[in-house]
């Protein structure tokens, strides 16, 4: 495979590379989920980089083309990509829209199997000039996430990441739904009493990342690595790792960062594959995974 293997796990294999060039290497009909948030296009450019609006979709698309050629028939992509203003005036950009149409319509590459909202209460009042100082907007706290599919019937399943009942559910369980149909035109039959083994969840999920420390912040600091400042709140691939794939299936990350996508797919014992550019952000990933770091930061830093 181009570019260079990083580190490796018991499930997974970490590599820094360019991912356009890394997907080549990768079978086709091979991966089960391409679980990801590539650098959106920001008008406040983080440190790896961001791409406008403009020329978004002309840089995405040769991922897409690969991504699709990699997936299984059944496979599917999930793709965190968030909003972003306007260039000096409070409108939003629609490149996140226009992405998904010229995907799934233009280009036809992918099924819109559903999309989701992240919504993270942790999000910080931006941009400063119409949220804060003239009051004309509000927080921007949702990321939209797009589940798309090479087929219009990707694996999945809705069972394993049910979500424990409400108080108000149990008492219903308890007592018994009034049957009979509702002003929706829904009929409540004798079924909706069974207890499922939890609520099906919806397509809002909530996360925020309030952690300002933790084992992998800790070690990038003592060690003098960058911590990476886009990373992923763990529930975001906890739910589409366990809602799309099954143990020993595989899941690749083409824009990897920290490496929270494999070091959760290790935890649920899925394979993975990961792929940053940014050699550092690798090697701080390697402290996600119990006595990988200090091992990888000997061999690639220690002597620096
Ligand atoms: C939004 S961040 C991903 C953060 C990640 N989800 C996490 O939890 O840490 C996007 C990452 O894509 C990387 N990147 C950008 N272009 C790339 C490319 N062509 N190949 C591989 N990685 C790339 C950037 O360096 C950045 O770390």
């Amino acid at each position: 495979m181009k570019g260079k293997l990083v580190y490796k796990t018991k499930n997974g294999k970490a590599y820094c590379a360019d991912s356009i060039e890394l997907l080549k290497t990768i079978k086709s009909n091979s991966v089960n989920l391409v679980l990801t948030s590539p650098p959106f296009a920001l008008r406040r450019k983080k440190s790896y980089g961001n791409v406008s609006a403009d020329e978004y979709y002309q840089w995405f698309l040769p991922f897409a083309k690969e991504i699709r050629r990699i997936l299984k028939p059944s496979g599917s992509f999930v793709l965190d990509i968030g909003g972003s203003w306007n260039e000096g005036i409070p409108t939003r950009s629609l490149y996140h829209f226009e992405l998904l149409l010229r995907l799934c319509v233009e280009d036809n590459l992918f099924n819109l199997a559903q999309e989701f909202y992240w919504y993270n209460p942790a999000k910080m009042p931006a941009p400063a000039q119409w949220v804060t100082i003239e009051r004309i907007r509000v927080k921007d706290a949702v990321n939209t996430i797009w589940w798309l599919s090479k087929s219009e019937n990707p694996k999945a399943d809705n069972r394993r990441v049910l979500q424990p009942y409400k108080k108000s559910m149990q008492i219903l369980l308890r007592k018994g739904y009034n049957q009979g149909l509702r002003p929706s035109g829904h009929l409540v039959s004798s079924k909706w009493s069974k207890d499922q083994g939890g609520s099906i969840p919806s397509n809002i999920i909530i996360a925020a990342n309030t952690k300002s420390t933790d084992d992998y912040i800790k070690a990038c600091r003592e060690f003098g690595l960058a911590v990476h400042p886009a990373r992923f709140v763990d529930k975001i691939p906890e739910f589409f790792i366990k809602f799309l794939t099954k143990p020993n299936e595989l899941v690749l990350d083409p824009f990897a960062g920290s490496n929270v996508v494999g070091s959760i797919a290790e935890k649920l014992k899925r394979n993975w594959i990961s792929v940053e550019i940014i050699e550092e952000y690798v090697i701080g990933s390697a402290f996600r995974f119990n006595g990988k770091g200090k091992l990888v930061y000997n061999k690639y830093l220690g002597n620096s």
